[in-house]
């Protein structure tokens, strides 16, 4: 079947040790953002969840804006290529502008996003992630704060996806390799 317990291998982050992680980076952008009215980019669609538990542990006034950039499609490889699917609707000039994202793997839509928000005239932009992947980092680009590192595996669950399915697991998961395969091969 494809219940939850049915495609997961393992757990590699609970709903837990999530939580904390939000804990920790919220209370640590509460202070490096005092005094500031930060404007909070979600990277859409993966960041969502993550984004919504993260902002809930920051005591900041800020706003908050979604920017659609998509470089794996609905496949679960990176194409390298990367477009803006949807736009933000915020003006970033002169702004301190926060990306969240769900994972930086390779970096290139990291990348593109802080190039595009600078190049915009924002006063700064930085980045929150709940994860790192950062053995497979092809570009140089600062994940300003991360929840985690992670290894070479394919995680799915708390936005992560597979397909643009499985986002909604309330923890990180490794998939098992035959639910891979099994659409690998088709
Ligand atoms: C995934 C993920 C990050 C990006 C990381 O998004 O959410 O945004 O890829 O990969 P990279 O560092 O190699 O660029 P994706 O393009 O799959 O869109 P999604 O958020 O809608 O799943
Ligand atoms: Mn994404
Ligand atoms: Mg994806």
């Amino acid at each position: 079947g494809d219940k939850i317990n049915d495609i997961i291998d393992h757990k590699l982050f609970s709903e837990d040790d999530i939580h904390e992680m939000c804990v920790r980076l919220g209370k640590q952008l509460t202070e490096d953002y005092a005094g500031k009215r930060p404007l909070v980019v979600g990277a859409l669609k993966g960041a969502i969840y993550f984004l919504t538990d993260l902002t809930r542990q920051m005591d900041v006034a800020h706003q908050l804006d979604f920017l659609d950039v998509s470089s794996y499609g609905d496949g679960f490889e990176s194409t390298g290529k990367i477009k803006v699917v949807t736009d933000m609707s915020a003006d970033v000039k002169d702004r301190d502008v926060l990306i969240v994202e769900d994972i930086v793997d390779t970096g290139l839509t990291l990348k593109f996003m802080k190039d595009l928000i600078k190049k915009r005239g924002a006063k700064s932009v930085k980045c929150c992630a709940m994860l790192n992947k950062e053995a497979c980092r092809e570009v140089d680009v600062d994940v300003d704060y991360y929840g985690s590192k992670v290894g070479n595996e394919f995680v799915v669950g708390f936005g992560l996806d597979f397909l643009n399915m499985y986002r909604n697991i309330p923890y990180v998961g490794v998939l098992k390799p035959e639910v891979i395969q099994k659409y690998v091969n088709k």
